[in-house]
């Protein structure tokens, strides 16, 4: 039942104010949409799912014209439209949060917000207080706490996507767009979010919203559309499907989503950490993972969690504490120390810390296993395409060909490229902040069961992670972490989604 209906749920009855109709659009070698038509209406929230790489941004793209349809044709309000330019789609009242957000680290909130349009005194001067001034309100509209006069490059990632978000309401707009808004965001930062996108409703916006989360679909949509492999294959209200038959229009066939069944069989100790401190972000952390074991690592957003991670792959220093591999205590001073003695770190902002996406899929891929793949100071291509190939097949990446650029790729299939990269190194242990992070229902399930084959070969895994399904259906173990320090361990029986909930939030303790 959805309990979000309000007053504007009949205004399914008015026609759609934005429309593209039978629009195609090829780059070079690749047909990213092919006929696809999708319907925005007034007060209501649209769905757009399709697996990874189906042409969803594409679409963004296309309605807030950074790029050109190469054919069909878009309706506003019934009247046919171009979007030449970003400009344009503004102007016209369409404005998006897009999936990689295009902010400016070297430019402070309120003008990160407010670049292009920003109030103007008398004089026509940016009219710098009154920017900061109505840049505040909106961030408390949205519950953000953030200084409008912080400096973009300060910010962490959730809160670089409100900034996002606060761009796009800063437009006062008809028709508001958000790819994956969710992906970046902590819990409560996600129920703002729904919040904000109630008031969007009742305001009469129509809303384009692009997730891979199903609960979520189902609770704030009351329209899907599909694309299936840059075709249209369907669209109705969310209220006349389930999420199975949801699934099936989008992959083409049914995914039942079960977690791969594993007999872990425990190795030896390999890693071992003992009261890792940080200054601000953690303290008192000690935990030990053998070959062979998953062990998650849940908490809400600011637990700390990625902090330690990043602690143990050298990009931040703990102030005391150890970590040993194999029983060497290990000084950890740099990734490359981290990789030479075998952790790597899969982050969870892979787009700016992943993949250099000017360069190929196996240049990336195979970038940190040159060792294996290189002969007395040959790269040998057809080596590192052997490479890539194996990793990449088996995250199910979806590519023209592996000489593509990165760049080239949607959003799920760039982060597939960074596993790949990072698995593709043969480590002895490995963390992945959040690993299935915008990457489509058939797709996770490829990564889940890749993630059990290699710990039943002797690969030990950290998973750090947000998703309560994914935490129960793939750890061995998984230790809770609160406000920086470990707050329980549990497993067997202990571990299920109300003591998850419960130790993460502090719920029900003295
Ligand atoms: N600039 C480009 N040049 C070439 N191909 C591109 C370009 N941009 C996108 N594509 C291709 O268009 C197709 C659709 O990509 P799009 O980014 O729209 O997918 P998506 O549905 O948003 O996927 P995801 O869920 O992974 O974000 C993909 O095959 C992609 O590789
Ligand atoms: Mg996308």
């Amino acid at each position: 039942m959805s309990q979000l209906k309000t007053a504007h749920s009949s205004s399914e009855d008015f026609p759609p104010v934005l429309a593209l109709q039978n629009i195609c659009k090829n780059f070079t070698g690749v047909r990213a949409l092919n006929n696809v038509s999708l319907n925005l209406y007034p007060g209501q929230v649209t769905a757009l799912v399709g697996e990874n790489g189906a042409g969803k941004s594409t679409v963004v793209k296309i309605l807030t014209g950074i790029h050109q349809p190469s054919s069909g044709e878009i309706l506003l309000a019934g009247e046919q439209v171009q979007f030449a330019t970003a400009h344009h789609a503004a102007s016209a009242g369409v404005t998006a949060i897009h999936q990689e957000t295009v902010l400016f680290d070297d430019l402070n909130v309120a003008e990160n917000i407010y670049i292009g349009h920003a109030p103007r005194s008398r004089f026509g001067l940016i009219d710098t207080q009154a920017m900061r001034q109505q840049a505040k309100a909106l961030l408390d509209d949205i519950g953000a706490d953030i200084s409008p006069t912080a400096m973009l490059r300060d910010l962490g990632i959730a809160n670089k996507h409100m900034v996002a978000i606060a761009r796009a309401l800063s437009i006062d707009a008809r028709v508001v767009i958000m790819d994956e808004p969710t992906a970046a965001l902590s819990h409560k930062e996600i129920n703002e979010l729904y919040v904000l996108v109630e008031k969007l409703k009742s305001q009469g916006k129509a809303i384009l919203f692009i997730s891979h989360k199903f609960d979520e679909i189902f609770s704030i949509a009351d329209r899907f559309t599909v694309f299936r492999d840059g075709g249209f294959i369907g669209e109705g209200k969310i209220k006349g499907v389930n999420e199975s038959e949801l699934v099936k229009m989008m992959v083409g066939r049914p995914v039942d989503q079960i977690f791969p069944t594993r007999q872990p069989d425990l190795g030896n100790e390999i890693l071992q950490v003992s009261k890792y401190c940080h200054p601000t972000e953690f303290d008192d952390i000690s935990f030990t993972l053998r070959r062979g074991e998953i062990l998650g690592f849940y908490g809400l957003v600011g637990a700390g969690r990625s902090e330690v991670m990043q602690s143990l792959f050298g990009i931040k220093r703990p102030c005391s504490g150890t970590a040993s591999v194999d029983g060497k205590r290990l000084e950890i001073r740099s990734p490359a120390d981290a990789i030479a003695h075998g952790i790597v770190y899969v982050p969870e902002d892979r787009g700016k810390q992943g993949a250099i996406t000017t360069l190929p899929i196996f240049q990336n891929v195979s970038l940190p296993s040159l060792q294996q793949t290189s002969r007395r100071g040959f790269i040998r291509l057809a080596q590192e395409f052997a490479l890539t190939r194996k990793y990449t097949e088996r995250l199910d990446l979806r590519a023209a060909a592996l000489d593509q650029n990165v760049a080239e790729l949607s959003g799920g299939n760039q982060q597939k490229v960074v596993i790949a990269k990072w698995l593709a190194t043969q480590p002895k242990v490995i963390v992945l902040d959040e690993p299935t992070k915008g990457i489509d229902v058939g797709s996770k399930a490829a990564v889940h069961e890749f993630m059990a084959e290699l710990a039943s070969q002797g690969l030990a895994v950290i998973m750090v992670s947000s998703e309560i399904p994914e935490m129960l259906g793939m750890s061995d173990r998984v230790i809770v972490m609160r406000e920086g320090r470990m707050v329980t361990e549990l497993r067997g029986d202990s571990l299920t989604p109300e003591t998850l909930v419960r130790h993460a939030a502090g719920i029900g303790e003295e």
